[in-house]
C-alpha cells in the first residue's frame, strides 16, 4: 500500500474539483476511475493533462474485474466515492440508472474494496479508508422551524435519487458493521461553484440568463436548500478521509439556508452589475415561473456542528464570496459552458422543461 488514491466519478463536478485540489494540496497519486456519463467531462481536468500524478481510467464502478485490477496495480491507501447518478429531476423521468450506478454499482465497490482491504497487511489494513460520499437529501424534507439535519436524523428520501444514495449509505453502513470494514460517510448539503454541468440550478440559472434564455423557477421558489461552496466541501472530505473516526457519519453545510429565488435573484443581481444587458433590462425579466418537480422536497438544513466540534473543519467562503467566483468562473469558461451542451443536453432540458410554463 502506499501514498495513492483510487477516486470514483472524478471527473464529474465535485470529483474533479476533489482530485485537481488534491494533486495541488497533497502531490500524491490519484487514480481516477470514472464512466464518463454525460455528467462527466475530460475537459475538466485538462490542468492534470500529462502530470504523472493523475491516472485516468474509464470505467464503471460496477466492473469488478477492472475495479479489483486498479487495487491491486495502484496499492492505494484509500478509496473516494464519488460516482454516481446525481440529478434528482433525471432519476424522476428515468431511475434506473440511479438503481444500477448508486446501489448495484456501490455495492460491487464494496466487494472488491473489502477483498482488497482484507489481504492487506494488519498495519495497511488499519490506514485503509473506503470513504462514500453522499447526500443530505437522504434525511428527507423539513418543515420551517424544524431542527436541521443531525447524523442521528432518520432516513425518510424522496425521490428516486435520495432513496438510491440511502441505499448505497446503508450499504456502506453494513460493510463496517458486518465485516468491519474501515469506512467512512459524509452526508453534504447543495454544492455550487466551477465545473457544475449546467442542469443544476445556479449553473442553468447563469448559462441561461447569459444565453437570454428563461429562467425557469419550479413552484412558488420558496423551496430551501443550504448551499456549500464546492471547494468547502473537498476540503471537508480530506479533512475526514485524514482524521475521521471510522465508521463514523459527518454532515457538511454551509450555514447557508436560502429559498430557490433568492438564489436567482442573487445571480440576476451580479450579472447586472458585470455583465449589464445592452438593453439596459435586469436579468430578473428572464424569470419564469414552471410547474413544480414532482415530490419535491420543501427544505432541507444541515447541522454541521459534528464536523466542527471533533474534525475542526468550517467551511471558508460566505454564500456571497462563494456565488461571486462562481458567476466569474462561468464568464471566464465559455467554451467549456459550449462543449458541454451537446445533443444530449439540449434532449434533456427539451424533455424537462417543454410545456411547463405556469
Ligand atoms: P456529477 O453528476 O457531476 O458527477 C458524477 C460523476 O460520476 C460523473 O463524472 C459520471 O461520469 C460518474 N459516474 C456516473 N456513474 C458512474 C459509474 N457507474 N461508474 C463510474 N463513474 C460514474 O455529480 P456531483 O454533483 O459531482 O456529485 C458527486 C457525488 O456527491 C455524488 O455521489 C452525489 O450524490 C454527491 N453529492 C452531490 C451534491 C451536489 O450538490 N452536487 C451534494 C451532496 C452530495
Ligand atoms: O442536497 C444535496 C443535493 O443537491 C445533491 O445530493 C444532488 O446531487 C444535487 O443535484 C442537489 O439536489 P437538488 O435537487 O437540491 O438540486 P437542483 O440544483 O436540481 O435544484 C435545487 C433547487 O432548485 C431545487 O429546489 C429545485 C430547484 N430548481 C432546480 C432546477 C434545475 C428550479 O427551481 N429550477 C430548475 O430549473
Amino acid at each position: 500500500m502506499n501514498d495513492t488514491i483510487l477516486v470514483t466519478g472524478g471527473a464529474g463536478f465535485i470529483g474533479a474539483n476533489f482530485v485537481l485540489e488534491w494533486v495541488r494540496k497533497q502531490g500524491a497519486v490519484v487514480v481516477n476511475l470514472d464512466k464518463l456519463s454525460y455528467a462527466g467531462n475530460r475537459e475538466s481536468l485538462a490542468a492534470l493533462e500529462g502530470d504523472g500524478r493523475h491516472i485516468f481510467v474509464c470505467g464503471d464502478i460496477a466492473d469488478s474485474v477492472l475495479v479489483g485490477k486498479l487495487l491491486e496495480e495502484h496499492r492505494p491507501r484509500a478509496v473516494v466515492n464519488f460516482a454516481a447518478e446525481s440529478h434528482v429531476d433525471r432519476s424522476i423521468h428515468g431511475p434506473r440508472d440511479f438503481i444500477q450506478t448508486n446501489i448495484v454499482g456501490t455495492f460491487e465497490l464494496l466487494e472488491v474494496a473489502k477483498s482488497y482491504w482484507g489481504g492487506l497487511q494488519e498495519d495497511e489494513k488499519k490506514k485503509f479508508r473506503f470513504l462514500h460520499v453522499s447526500t443530505d437529501e437522504v434525511y428527507g424534507s423539513l418543515k420551517p422551524g424544524d431542527p436541521a439535519f443531525t447524523e442521528g436524523k432518520r432516513y425518510e428520501p424522496n425521490s428516486p435519487y435520495s432513496a438510491s444514495k440511502a441505499a448505497s449509505d446503508h450499504l456502506v453502513r453494513a460493510y463496517h458493521h458486518t465485516y468491519g470494514m474501515p469506512v467512512l460517510t459524509t452526508n453534504c448539503s447543495n454544492n455550487y461553484g466551477p465545473l457544475q454541468f449546467p442542469e443544476k440550478l445556479i449553473p442553468l440559472m447563469i448559462v441561461n440568463a447569459l444565453a437570454g434564455k428563461a429562467l425557469p423557477v419550479y413552484g412558488d421558489g420558496m423551496q430551501i436548500r443550504d448551499w456549500l461552496y464546492v471547494g468547502d466541501h473537498c476540503s471537508a472530505i480530506a479533512r475526514v478521509l485524514e482524521a475521521g473516526e471510522v465508521g463514523e457519519v459527518y454532515n457538511i453545510g454551509g450555514w447557508n439556508e436560502k429559498p430557490n429565488i433568492e438564489i436567482v435573484h442573487t445571480i440576476c443581481d451580479i450579472l447586472d452589475e458585470v455583465q449589464p444587458k445592452s438593453d439596459g433590462s435586469s436579468y430578473r425579466s428572464q424569470i419564469q415561473t414552471v410547474t413544480d418537480r414532482p415530490g419535491h422536497d420543501r427544505r432541507y438544513a444541515i447541522d454541521a456542528r459534528k464536523i466542527e466540534r471533533e474534525l475542526g473543519w468550517r467551511p471558508a467562503e460566505t454564500f456571497e464570496t462563494g456565488i461571486r467566483k462562481t458567476v466569474q468562473w462561468y464568464l471566464s469558461n465559455q467554451e467549456w459552458v459550449r462543449n458541454v451542451q451537446t445533443g444530449t443536453y439540449r434532449d434533456w432540458v427539451e424533455k424537462n422543461y417543454s410545456g411547463r410554463e405556469a
